[in-house]
């Protein structure tokens, strides 16, 4: 049989060789050929169906909602059958899946993709991103991604817009809470882990779903914090701080990547064709699907860059968009779009192959329906419970103690609305999970864990104090625990914040414990770093509890405990106020680098120059002393060690944090950069000697577009936090 050498076939393989470092298995090559079959006997009518993805006018609330009884409109089904759409927004339910698949393909004969956000939860809710980041555990993350994904299959999904890896530096915007935090390094760790746990190593195996890296690109840059809103960055920055995490995550075969709402540098992302084509395929060699955000590519029009149909959709798919969610340009303008020429069939035909490559990938073709009883079977709910709850305990940070933690005093009182609220454990995007029981709550939590706690509410996150109440509550106590922070509905999706600092009267909250002479435990709620310097003052311990998941409550009373180690680093720097968001341990020196006490350099003259806690803090129930630092270049690596001593009498976790800084470069430089981490559990009094391989090849930085090591003198520190350390020098 003749070989034609397909130059698209050419270019998937060598795309495939660059994006997952591995030669296109022969089945890979099958499925081209598959695709080629199909394509050729497609309309172009039944093409633009595949590149169209309605949620079926369906909320983001109903979404979430339960759809086991769900009655299905016969006409949204005749438009199934008729292939009208490729993919379905939002899940259905399990039964309702398997006759939606079987509509589409007893009609047009090809399968849905059927995608939802299962950003951290799905039928069990889990820390936000923001939290689980602090657990420095790629393992966890993993865990996590393996079990949404199998649940999402009970749900009917096979396909999640989830990790979102966009690097965020500004506590003002909202969707930090599904970030994981400010530092690419992390991101990208991160990001790729989770991609590992929902995609496995075989997207058809039937336990696992497509994942959606998000949003591309910067979106955690918006001016101001506030969301949506332009992002103007210098090319550089988008591609040593912005790009990194969606490098990452191509390397670890990300399904999808779905583009973000905002302009960068005036051209909106989703017609971004820099982006999306010359970097995103052209340099990083994605070979997957991309989709759009919700009526991202209708909001062209309100950009003021397209006008509706045709112009919205051909501005789209030429700049590298595979499919439009939501709104319906391009099933209502792409047609037309073809016959003036302002898309070509090939541009069409190269998206459609994008999205039946996810849905052989998918393994949809040869089995579009799903048995969710029998996946259901395999699930143990009680695991993923407790896999909550070890995540919750995890991304928990210990910010201050003053000795008062773990909690031992006999009588414990605990305040603030927030304690007996299982909702509020939950999180931004808490999609399906149910748990939003009674149970599921710091109170339960505490009493689970054997403690002897008088609840009283005294006080709501933003309305009045009842000092009074406060006041007979600690007099009944050894110790009080209160609870403060914000509302999980005040982050997330446009939730910018003009105010970090904590809403409502809970400062009298402090000043009334105090007055009591009773020692403050204090746990912060939450989906941002919060302002909270008379917190930090007075309270004699603080954890940062965020949004803990469904078995939050719990897992936040384990470490209050010591049922669980301390064991979460912060991702994010705690600013002292509003006003010097965005704020971020990686800054770049200035010429007058900030010296304290003088008054010509960098600064506020109003708050002080150091977070109230920085990048990488986070406390354990014992102590940790750093000794004998060493960093020595070894080839392509530089290997940093240090003796890391339990100098206290109680078992802990320390997080090793390694970070650089190139003394002289081309261009500015940030102080400090995270370039490596390792934990190590120490028994009381135990040394470990601790070593840390940096690759030489991740001391770069990029100028006019290409990413240069050059040889010089470096710093670096081996520190637990990105402010402290002891100074070592190297040179490459
Ligand atoms: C939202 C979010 C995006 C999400 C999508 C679908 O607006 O920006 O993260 O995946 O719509 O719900």
């Amino acid at each position: 049989m003749k070989t034609i050498v397909n130059v698209g076939m050419v270019a998937v393989w060598v795309a495939c060789l660059a994006g997952r470092g591995a030669f296109a298995a022969p089945s890979e090559m099958a499925v081209e050929r598959r695709i080629d079959e199909l394509i050729a006997r497609l309309t172009l009518e039944e093409k633009i169906g595949q590149l169209c993805q309605t949620n079926g006018g369906q909320s983001t609330e109903a979404m979430s909602m339960d759809k086991s009884t769900e009655v299905l409109d016969p006409a949204f089904l005749a438009d199934v059958r008729a292939g009208k759409y490729g993919s379905l927004l939002g899940q259905r339910g399990a039964r309702n899946y398997n006759i939606l698949q079987e509509a589409a393909m007893a009609g047009c004969g090809i399968p849905l993709l059927v995608g939802h956000d299962m950003i951290h939860s799905c039928r069990t809710c889990y820390p936000i991103p923001l939290a689980l980041a602090c657990a420095f555990d790629e393992e966890l993350w993993e865990r996590i991604g393996a079990a949404i994904a199998i649940e999402s299959l009970t749900q009917g999904c096979n396909w999640t817009f989830a990790p979102m890896i966009d690097v965020a530096r500004d506590a003002r915007w909202g969707r930090i809470a599904e970030s994981a935090g400010s530092d690419p390094f992390l991101t990208s760790r991160f990001g790729a882990a989770m991609i590992r746990g929902l995609q496995g190593d075989d997207l058809a195996d039937g336990r696992h779903i497509a994942a959606c890296a998000k949003h591309y690109v910067a979106y955690g840059a918006p001016m101001g914090g506030r969301d949506y809103n332009a992002v103007e960055l210098s090319d550089a920055t988008l591609r040593d701080v912005y790009l990194p995490p969606f490098r990452a995550a191509v390397a670890a075969g990300v399904a999808t990547v779905m583009p973000a709402f905002h302009s960068y540098n005036d051209v909106p992302c989703s017609m971004n064709k820099y982006l999306l084509t010359d970097i995103l395929r052209g340099e990083m060699g994605f070979t997957g699907m991309t989709i759009s955000d919700w009526a991202a590519v209708g909001e062209l029009v309100r950009h003021g860059v397209a006008t509706p149909g045709a112009d919205a959709a051909a501005k789209a798919l030429n700049a590298g968009m595979d499919m439009e969610m939501v709104t319906t340009h391009f099933a209502d303008g792409l047609a037309e779009a073809v016959a003036k020429g302002t898309v070509s069939e090939a541009t069409i035909d190269a998206a459609v192959r994008n999205v039946l490559r996810l849905k052989f990938r998918l393994g949809l073709f040869d089995r579009p329906t799903l048995d969710a009883a029998a996946i259901e079977r395999t699930i143990d709910f009680a695991a993923h419970r407790a896999l909550a709850r070890e995540a919750a305990a995890k991304s928990c940070v210990l910010l201050k103690n003053d000795g008062v933690l773990p909690l031992a005093a006999p009588r414990v009182a605990l305040l603030g609305d927030i304690a007996t609220n299982a909702w509020q454990m939950q999180g931004t995007w808490s999609t399906f999970d149910f748990s939003n029981t009674t149970n599921d709550t710091l109170l339960a939590g505490l009493v689970a864990d054997g403690v002897d706690v008088a609840y009283t509410e005294a006080y709501t996150l933003t309305g009045r104090v009842d000092c009074a109440a406060i006041a007979r509550a600690c007099a009944g106590a050894d110790v009080v625990v209160a609870c403060f922070g914000d509302y999980l509905e005040k982050s997330g999706e446009n939730n910018a914040s003009a105010r970090i600092e904590l809403p409502g009267e809970q400062l009298k909250v402090v000043d009334a414990v105090k007055a009591s002479g009773k020692p403050l435990v204090a746990v912060v709620f939450g989906g941002r770093p919060l302002a909270l310097p008379e917190l930090a003052e007075k309270a004699d311990a603080i954890v940062m509890a965020w949004n803990p998941g469904g078995a939050g409550g719990w897992g936040v009373a384990d470490v209050l405990t010591g049922a669980a180690e301390p064991y979460g680093r912060l991702t994010t720097d705690f600013p002292h106020a509003t006003g010097e968001c965005p704020k971020f341990y990686s800054r770049t020196t200035t010429g007058r680098p900030h010296v304290p006490g003088e008054r010509w350099t960098t600064r506020y003259n109003d708050v002080p120059f150091k977070s109230v806690y920085p990048f990488g803090h986070g406390l354990a129930y014992t102590t940790f002393r750093y000794a004998n630092e060493a960093v020595a270049v070894e080839g392509a690596m530089v290997v940093f060690s240090v003796d890391v001593t339990n100098a206290g009498r109680r078992k802990g976790s320390e997080l090793v944090q390694v970070y650089t800084h190139d003394v002289l470069a081309r261009t500015v430089r940030p102080r400090r950069e995270l370039k490596g981490y390792q934990r190590v559990e120490l028994a009381p009094g135990e040394t470990r000697r601790v070593e840390i391989r940096v690759p030489v090849a991740t001391l770069g930085y990029t100028v006019d577009k290409i990413y240069r090591v050059e040889p010089g003198d470096f710093e670096a520190w081996i520190a637990p936090d990105s402010d402290s350390g002891k100074r070592l020098t190297f040179t490459l």
